[in-house]
């Protein structure tokens, strides 16, 4: 059923699915991308033998839509997303979907749902899934010939606990292979750290921290976000790896650490380091920056900062972000695109 928008309590949205309006979709057929357009129907239509129901090809990106102070609506490098989806696209054999029609389309799906894009100030903000699916049949392990592409819109809250410290724990299991498929944005990924995650939450954790799959001794990311830490010379550190995704807003977290005097580095951190940081956090899309309370290990619990206070360090990173991302405060040239 549609989601009426006057009954969002947009203060208390949670991060689930919520069927809007409209949604974006373009097929790729006889070799190439078909004209797309705004569509109204949420469900998809699949052979029994689609390739994406077998063989597992699906890749997806999250991005943003921030309502403004003015009323106007910000998208935060969604030219990034669009980059990302074209590498992950390779990763998994599949056709790229071009890069400016990819902006193009998000921005028509912000457009049409505009009444969904929560209020400046509300906390939340309209959260973007493009995704891309091989729908031809096969039965042998091969690459789709036809494939789906769709951006839909859901008006999301915190993903994690905000600005909150959360508990996490690290994994025993790994999302990703050293050379798998952790840098690019797929469903796989996201479904071998399920039965990871349930065990966590069922424990009490937030998410779980893995390890690099080859040594399990560095850090890699949580299930949903990349991993920083301060260190006790105030540096701001974050994993280098060839099995996490390389997140936009690390990267972007990078730039600001630079600009604030943090001297930040990518370079492996071992567990050990990990532990004795003077803060840490969890940086993604959905996650914001959301701030690390404690890393439990073999039975182990290591607070970081506080259980129930979010470091100065965190705090400032969180706020200049934010405010660039809302158009309080300017970012770097070229991070935010406003739409009317
Ligand atoms: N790592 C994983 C596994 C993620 O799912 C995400 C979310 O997109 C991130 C990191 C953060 O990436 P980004 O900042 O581009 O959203
Ligand atoms: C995002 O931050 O956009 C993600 O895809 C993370 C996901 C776990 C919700």
């Amino acid at each position: 059923m549609k989601q009426k928008v006057e009954d969002l309590d947009w203060k208390n949205l949670g991060f689930v699915y919520r069927d809007l309006p409209y949604r974006y979709e373009a097929k790729y057929k006889d070799g190439e991308w078909q004209e797309g357009k705004l569509i109204e129907d949420s469900t998809l239509a699949l052979s029994e033998g689609a390739e994406i129901l077998h063989y597992g090809q699906e890749i997806f990106e999250g991005l943003k839509a921030y309502r403004r102070e003015d009323g106007k609506i910000n998208l935060f490098r969604p030219d990034e997303n669009a980059h990302r989806f074209a590498l992950s696209a390779e990763r998994l054999a599949m056709p790229p979907f071009p890069e400016d029609r990819f902006v193009e389309a998000v921005k028509q799906v912000v457009l049409a749902n505009k009444e969904y894009v929560p209020p400046y100030d509300s906390g939340a903000t309209l959260y973007l899934r493009p995704f891309m699916i091989g729908t031809s049949n096969v039965l042998g392990v091969q690459a789709a010939n036809e494939y789906t592409f769709r951006i839909f819109a859901v008006p999301v809250g915190a993903y994690i606990k905000g600005l909150n410290p959360a508990d996490y724990i690290v994994s025993e299991y790994d999302r990703a292979a050293y050379a798998g498929t952790g840098q690019a944005k797929t469903s796989g990924n996201y479904a071998s750290s399920l039965l990871p995650s349930v065990e966590a939450h069922k424990n009490g954790f937030a998410d779980c921290l893995y390890l690099d799959p080859r040594e399990h001794k560095y850090v890699d990311e949580f299930g949903g976000a990349n991993f920083y830490g301060i260190t006790q010379e105030g540096q701001f550190v974050t994993p280098k790896s060839k099995s996490i995704l390389i997140s936009i807003t690390k990267r972007s977290l990078l730039e600001l650490a630079k600009k604030q005097g943090l001297n930040p580095v990518e370079r492996q951190i071992t567990l050990e380091e990990a532990f004795n940081m003077k803060e840490a956090g969890a940086m993604g899309t959905a996650a914001v920056i959301s701030p690390v309370g404690s890393i439990t290990y073999e039975g182990k619990k290591h607070v970081i900062y506080s259980e129930t206070e979010t470091g100065p360090v965190t705090t400032k990173l969180y706020n200049e972000l934010v405010d660039i991302q809302y158009g309080k405060q300017e970012g770097p040239e070229g991070w935010v695109q406003t739409i009317d």
